[in-house]
């Protein structure tokens, strides 16, 4: 019992300090708010920077441990990639003509804060910085390398995070249906997630059976985190959540409630993070992947 405490005391604690370096190298990678045009630099580094839970990056970083730990400082920056491609999809995502939501992370959203058209630059330019940043890695062998820019520029693309956002808003307002809501949550959300644990593995061994099962692992525990964020909408508190609830079924989003109801949504998250973890195996002594499946399931944010 005592040795089970302290097992999960010492991977919150390295689940805080994990999070605190991905921002922190994040945060040297930024250009500063005093670097020309400021204002633009400014809306990049509030809309990135304090207030993500890191999912991505983490699941990046300790998908790396448990794959042999090979380039620390390199997955690192992968985090970093991939934290910063997901904060452009949240400040595209929070705009007037896509889900018009005023609040993100606890605070305005940037269109909100800045302006509509800064918020579409700042998106387009932490994109950019996204594949800069992973393209920039100097350490890992460039075959390595070269997979993780495609796997990442294969999930923010037209067949995958860009597609299923389109599916997402031009599905709006239609009768909901199984295939309609596995499509949008696979690629609008899903693939990211898949992307960042298979590009943790690939930096430290390659393109293999491995990071494809991986891959797989991160598709299920993808969905499932899409779920828990339909059922935050309908369910959750605002205040924790930090942006604005009960909109999707007045916007008329495909939501897996909308599909299934709320129960039923509930027990298919717990089955595909269970699928997930079985698929992940072998999680280091640490348990390392459980821990954030753990999250991904019970989160209140
Ligand atoms: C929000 O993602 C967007 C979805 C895919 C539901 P997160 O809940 O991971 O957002 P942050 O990064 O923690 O704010
Ligand atoms: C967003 O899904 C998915 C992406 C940003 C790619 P949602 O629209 O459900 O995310 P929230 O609820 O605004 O965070
Ligand atoms: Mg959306
Ligand atoms: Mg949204
Ligand atoms: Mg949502």
């Amino acid at each position: 019992m005592k040795k089970m405490k302290s097992k999960r005391e010492g991977l919150e604690r390295k689940f805080r300090n994990d999070r605190i370096r991905i921002d922190t190298r994040m945060n040297e990678i930024l250009p500063g708010q005093d670097v020309e045009p400021e204002i633009l630099h400014e809306a990049m580094r509030y809309s990135s920077l304090d207030g993500g839970k890191r999912i991505r990056g983490l699941l990046c970083l300790w998908t790396h441990h448990i794959c042999g730990n090979r380039y620390q400082e390199a997955a690192l920056n992968a985090s970093s990639a991939l934290e910063f491609l997901h904060a452009y999809t949240l400040i595209h995502d929070d705009l007037p003509s896509m889900d018009d939501d005023d609040i993100r992370r606890g605070k305005s959203s940037c269109h909100i804060k800045y302006s509509p058209a800064i918020a579409i630059l700042a998106g387009d330019a932490l994109q950019a910085l996204a594949f800069e940043t992973l393209a920039s890695i100097k350490s890992v062998p460039a075959e390595y390398l070269l997979g993780a820019i495609r796997t990442m520029a294969n999930s923010g693309g037209s067949r995958h995070l860009v597609g299923g956002q389109a599916a997402d808003i031009r599905l709006e307002g239609t009768e909901p249906s199984a295939e309609k809501v596995e499509f949008i949550h696979l690629n609008k959300t899903a693939e990211l997630i898949a992307a960042s644990m298979e590009i943790g593995a690939i930096i430290s061994e390659g393109n293999t059976e491995k990071s494809k099962r991986l891959r797989k692992a991160g598709i299920m525990a993808g969905l499932a985190f899409q779920i828990v964020d339909d059922l935050l909408d309908l369910e959750g508190n605002q205040n924790i959540v930090g942006k604005q609830l009960r909109k999707d079924s007045a916007r008329g989003k495909i939501t897996y409630p909308s599909v299934y109801g709320p129960e039923k949504s509930r027990e298919k998250a717990e089955s595909l993070i269970s699928e997930a973890s079985r698929l992940v195996g072998d999680n280091g002594p640490a348990g390392l992947i459980d821990y954030i499946f753990d999250l991904i399931i019970n989160r209140i944010h």
